[in-house]
């Protein structure tokens, strides 16, 4: 097996040249820990053989739901009726008593709204704005179920779906007990939002952590070394992943011991109070570079890792990831694994787009002398496949051969979700199986001066158009091209699209598409900026509460009632009601109606909706030129490169 140890020595190299002085304090204040997920890891981080259940581990087809998810859904549909009808105690549509019609509807729960949030992709960018987005629905923030706000959205949502960036919020979110926004973002010492602290220089010695930059890195290189110890190949994204839990979850030693399936575990989620979380990642096959839209798309749900695509076509048990399947199931003389689901690991899979950098480099203001230093130390990674999370064991292995691409691969490469197109986690939501009504798709894609311009939808349309192929049964809402959305301006407030069903074929959910956009703050900051301040990181969440809301439907004193609608469209379809007249006005305000203007725009620079001054967030540092110094010094130790 390949063992990388060269990684670790670069991991601690960057540990070297980081650890000046500056970086170090000695305060140390230990705080009381909130309680969160189960760290029910075996050995760490380390994946470990333990001893297989009565039944052993099998890979399953992705013909049905599985028999987890079935039995959840039960309990959950129960919860969010109640959490609707909260929600509809604040949201008015029209003079309509919808509390009535959700009780009257009550004993058939499969013609009640079935909700659905995605949260793009975008780096902090995303994080960020689609935490203002969480909070807004969120009925637990201050204010939010008051006239004019949408609180209780999230709670009456069966399915929350992240991908990169907006994976680190579901990570936050999920590992931290199902906690607020407002409270990962509390400026109190110990908090666990602290992006002022680059996940380059480390969490601050103040908080739950008690690490300096030097102890990070070392703790950052022990971690991989133990995993390589335990005879499993490793990459960056190992590192990375590790990284990102020392600043997305509230646990000493950056919680080592939690793993993504751990969240089927806890009471909570058993007992269906919050949403189903997905997380979405891309595969790659070995030699792929750019991955097409037609890649295989991976979710990973609390109990299952797998694809309802039709090349691969099944799902592995989370928990038993790291076990040796052959053709889908376990030989009797392999022991089962436990362990390989580190949480950090699966955002940290979802988010790994250091390919990306290589195919984004030139398009950077870097001079050209540090584009080349940049391309070759990455080139470098790209050659050793680095830039990519191995799965490895392939639990697909010799799984669906007739069909699937990676069942000859001994390991499984897999990428950041974002990178097929499809930035807003969408293909988990639009499963036929699932049955969701609608989707409330939150845009922080950086398409055009890293704003969105409807790239990601577009790429998902596509892809279901090909109904004998990849598209395999999804249906999805036509959506035209992002010359349209900018002429149009459907990039510059949410915009349903598939309102009118009937021009649909299958059950296609309706799209409440929320792309980022400055109200309070300029919002779109570059995905590679990897450090702000706390008052930069609650300005641009505010924006996108502001966003969410349409400034607390300040914009349009209807938004709420037109959410409303969108909630329930296909619902009163399934009963025969009629739709209310403000329902039809507000279909009328905010669905596209077919109309394109495909001519080249100017260049997208929108002024703020809200009638505030709002703050240049440019002075922010960029990755590159921050790290420079010290990738320069390690590609000078490792690889002798300049
Ligand atoms: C998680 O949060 C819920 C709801 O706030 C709380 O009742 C529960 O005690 C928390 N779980 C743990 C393990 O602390
Ligand atoms: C998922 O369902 C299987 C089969 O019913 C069961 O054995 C397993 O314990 C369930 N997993 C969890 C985490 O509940
Ligand atoms: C995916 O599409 C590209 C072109 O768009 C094609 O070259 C490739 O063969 C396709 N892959 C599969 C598995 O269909
Ligand atoms: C980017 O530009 C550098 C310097 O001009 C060049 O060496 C490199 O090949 C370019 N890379 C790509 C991916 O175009
Ligand atoms: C939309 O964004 C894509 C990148 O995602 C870009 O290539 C395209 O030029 C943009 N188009 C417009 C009209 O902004
Ligand atoms: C449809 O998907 C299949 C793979 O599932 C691919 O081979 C084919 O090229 C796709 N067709 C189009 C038009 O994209
Ligand atoms: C999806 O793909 C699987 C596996 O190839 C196939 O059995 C199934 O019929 C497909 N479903 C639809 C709706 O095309
Ligand atoms: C909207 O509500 C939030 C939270 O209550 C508040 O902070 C913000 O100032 C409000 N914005 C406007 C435009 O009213
Ligand atoms: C809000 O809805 C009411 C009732 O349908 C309508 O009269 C009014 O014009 C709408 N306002 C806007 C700004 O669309
Ligand atoms: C469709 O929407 C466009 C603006 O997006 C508008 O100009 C046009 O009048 C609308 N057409 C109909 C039939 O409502
Ligand atoms: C209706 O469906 C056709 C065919 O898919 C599509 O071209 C058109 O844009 C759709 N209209 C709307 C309003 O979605
Ligand atoms: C946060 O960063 C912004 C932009 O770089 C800067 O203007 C502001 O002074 C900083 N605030 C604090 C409290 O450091």
């Amino acid at each position: 097996m390949k063992v990388n140890g060269w990684l670790v020595n670069v991991v601690l190299a960057f540990r070297g040249a980081l650890a000046a002085p500056s970086f170090l304090t000695t305060e140390e204040t230990a705080v009381a820990l909130i309680s969160r997920a189960l760290p029910n890891a075996p050995d760490g981080y380390a994946p470990k053989n333990v001893s297989c259940p009565a039944v052993r581990p099998t890979v399953r087809t992705a013909e049905t739901l599985s028999s987890n998810e079935t039995s959840w859904l039960q309990t959950r549909r129960k919860k969010t009726l109640s959490a609707m009808k909260d929600f509809f105690g604040h949201v008015k549509v029209g003079d309509l008593d919808v509390v009535g019609y959700l009780d009257k509807h009550a004993n058939n729960v499969s013609s009640l709204p079935n909700v659905g949030i995605a949260v793009s992709g975008g780096g902090y960018r995303a994080l960020m704005n689609g935490a203002g987005a969480i909070k807004a629905f969120d009925s637990r923030t201050d204010n939010a179920s008051t006239s004019g706000h949408l609180g209780g959205l999230l709670q009456s949502a069966t399915y929350v779906a992240g991908l990169s960036g907006g994976s680190w919020l579901l990570g936050s979110i999920y590992i931290n007990n199902f906690t607020t926004v407002s409270s990962l973002q509390t400026t109190e010492p110990g908090s666990v939002w602290q992006f002022g602290n680059s996940i380059l220089k480390g969490p601050d010695t103040g908080g739950i952590q008690l690490l300096d930059s030097a102890s990070y890195y070392k703790d950052l290189a022990d971690a991989v070394q133990s995993k390589v110890d335990a005879q499993y190949n490793t990459s960056l994204t190992d590192v990375w992943g590790r990284a990102l839990s020392y600043q997305m979850f509230n646990a000493s030693n950056g919680g080592i011991d939690y793993t993504w399936s751990s969240i089927a575990h806890t009471k909570e989620f058993i007992d269906g109070d919050y949403p189903m979380p997905l997380v979405v990642a891309d595969g790659r096959k070995p030699g792929q570079k750019v991955i097409g839209s037609n890649s295989t798309v991976f979710e990973f749900n609390p109990w299952e890792f797998g694809t309802w695509d039709p090349s691969i076509f099944g799902f592995a048990p989370l928990e038993y990831l790291g076990s040796s399947f052959e053709g889908g199931s376990l030989p009797s003389n392999v022991s089962c694994v436990r362990g390989f689901d580190n949480a950090g690991f699966i955002i940290g899979t979802s988010s790994s787009l250091f390919n990306q950098f290589i195919l984004q480099l030139n398009t950077t203001s870097l001079p050209n002398v540090l584009k080349e230093v940049f391309a070759k130390i990455l080139g470098h990674l790209e050659q050793a496949d680095d830039d990519i999370a191995i799965y490895d064991p392939n639990p697909f292995y010799q799984y669906h051969k007739e069909t699937s691409p990676y069942a000859l691969e001994p390991v499984l490469d897999v990428v950041d979700g974002g990178e097929d197109g499809q930035n807003i986690p969408l293909h988990p939501l639009i499963q036929p199986n699932r049955h969701v009504d609608v989707i409330f798709a939150v845009d922080s894609s950086a398409d055009t001066n890293n704003w969105p311009n409807g790239t990601s939808l577009v790429a998902t349309y596509e892809r279901s158009l090909n109904t004998t192929g990849i598209g395999n049964g999804t249906a999805f809402p036509a959506i035209p091209d992002q010359n349209t959305f900018v002429n149009l301006g459907l990039n510059t407030r949410p915009t349903f699209f598939g309102c009118n069903s009937s021009n649909t074929t299958g059950h296609t959910p309706l799209i409440v598409y929320i792309p980022n956009a400055p109200y309070s703050a300029l919002s779109n900051v570059s995905t590679f900026d990897l450090s702000y301040n706390d008052t930069q990181r609650d300005e641009i969440i505010l924006n996108g509460y502001e966003v969410a809301t349409m400034a607390n439907s300040t914009r349009d004193m209807n938004w709420t009632a037109c959410v409303g609608c969108a909630i329930l469209s296909r619902s009163f379809e399934r009963t025969n009601t009629a739709l209310p007249s403000i329902c039809t006005q507000c279909f009328s305000n905010y669905c596209w109606n077919g109309t394109t203007n495909s001519t080249e725009p100017n260049s997208y620079y929108p002024d703020s909706f809200m009638n505030v001054k709002i703050a240049d967030n440019a002075g922010a540092t960029l990755l590159m030129p921050a790290v420079l110094p010290v990738v320069m010094a390690v590609s000078v130790i490792f690889f002798g490169l300049i």
